[in-house]
């Protein structure tokens, strides 16, 4: 046990699996109440089995984020519960379909834009609600990915969401900074999570992967969850409005030079996504590279 969150009450959106998972589990070990959000109960009641394994105290609340009244009744059964919101992991989300622009469907794009952010406004809203209501401030992370600070073809969807997150974050840190309610959010690259597993679970697509991390391995979910509740802790206190990368190197690479033009897509489908990869034809010495980023 530390004690970064002593005392402090938090929800964390997707802490059904994944990085959300590992993040309830860890703010409850920084001594906070936890909340934990999404769509499914099974896996929503078995976090909270691991926080209170983990000696923490937590609630799950049922709620897609995309709908503006589960988001309400969400901080409400929290403070219903623990009298009060201190700070917030706003991580749900979905990778939606990695297929090029024009091949794209109106339906994918809303329900990926309506999850990953308006989701995050709508949690932001009603976060930041009650964090004035009750005074004091608060920390909020909003969860983006490298696919907020670069583009990728074939992920047009999935990187205007998270670039739009970023641009929430700034937003709402500016409107709270003089109300001591900091909001930040954090750029991970690949990470090892059911999600990535859906999306590279094939072996040539995860050796693809795994080469555009010059630390040579993917990210862990707890590698994540240590950054995020450092960042919501008092610890971080004059941090407002940034994303802080976690990255294994990926964004620092920039011999990753191949000019989209010189891209071969190569097709594969999965279960509920469908990835699209890119080879180089530029020469054998060019490093292939997968055209998607998380
Ligand atoms: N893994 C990576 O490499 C990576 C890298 C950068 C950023 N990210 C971001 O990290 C976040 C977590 O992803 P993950 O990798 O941990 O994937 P994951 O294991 O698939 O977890 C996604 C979480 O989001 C929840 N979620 C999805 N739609 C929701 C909705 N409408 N309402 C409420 N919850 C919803 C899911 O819960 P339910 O299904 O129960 O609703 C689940 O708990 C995502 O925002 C993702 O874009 C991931």
């Amino acid at each position: 046990m530390t004690t970064e969150l002593r005392g402090k009450v938090g929800i964390v959106t997707g802490g059904t699996s994944g990085i959300g998972r590992d993040a309830a589990v860890l703010f409850a070990k920084a001594g906070a109440k936890v909340v934990v959000a999404g769509r499914r109960e099974l896996e929503g009641k078995e976090t909270i089995d691991l926080v209170r394994a983990a000696g923490g105290d937590g609630l799950f609340v049922k709620t897609d984020v995309s709908q503006a009244a589960e988001v309400h009744a969400l901080v409400r059964k929290t403070v219903e519960k623990y009298g009060r919101l201190d700070v917030a992991f706003n991580n749900a989300g979905i990778e939606g379909n990695w297929i090029p622009i024009a091949e794209q469907s109106e339906e994918d794009w809303d329900r990926t834009i309506d999850i990953n952010l308006k989701g995050t406004w709508l949690c932001l809203k009603h976060e930041i609600r009650q964090m004035l209501k009750q005074g004091g401030g608060g920390a909020i992370v909003n969860m983006a990915s490298v696919a907020g600070l670069v583009g990728s073809p074939g992920a047009a969807t999935y990187c205007a969401s998270k670039h739009g997150v970023m641009g929430l974050t700034k937003a709402a840190a500016l409107e709270n900074a003089r109300s001591g309610i900091r909001v930040n959010v954090v750029c991970p690259a690949v990470i090892e999570t059911p999600m990535v597993e859906r999306i590279f679970g094939e072996p040539q697509f995860r050796k693809y992967a795994l080469g555009l991390h010059p630390i040579g391995r993917f990210g862990t979910p707890m590698e994540v969850a240590e950054a995020v509740v450092w960042m919501c802790s008092d610890r971080a206190s004059f941090m407002t409005g940034q994303s802080l990368v976690l990255d294994g190197g990926f964004l620092s690479d920039g011999c990753r030079e191949t000019p989209v033009s010189m891209w071969v897509p190569m097709r594969a489908s999965q279960s509920g996504s469908c990835v699209t990869m890119w080879t180089s034809t530029a020469g054998a010495s060019r490093r292939k590279r997968l055209m998607a980023v998380m």
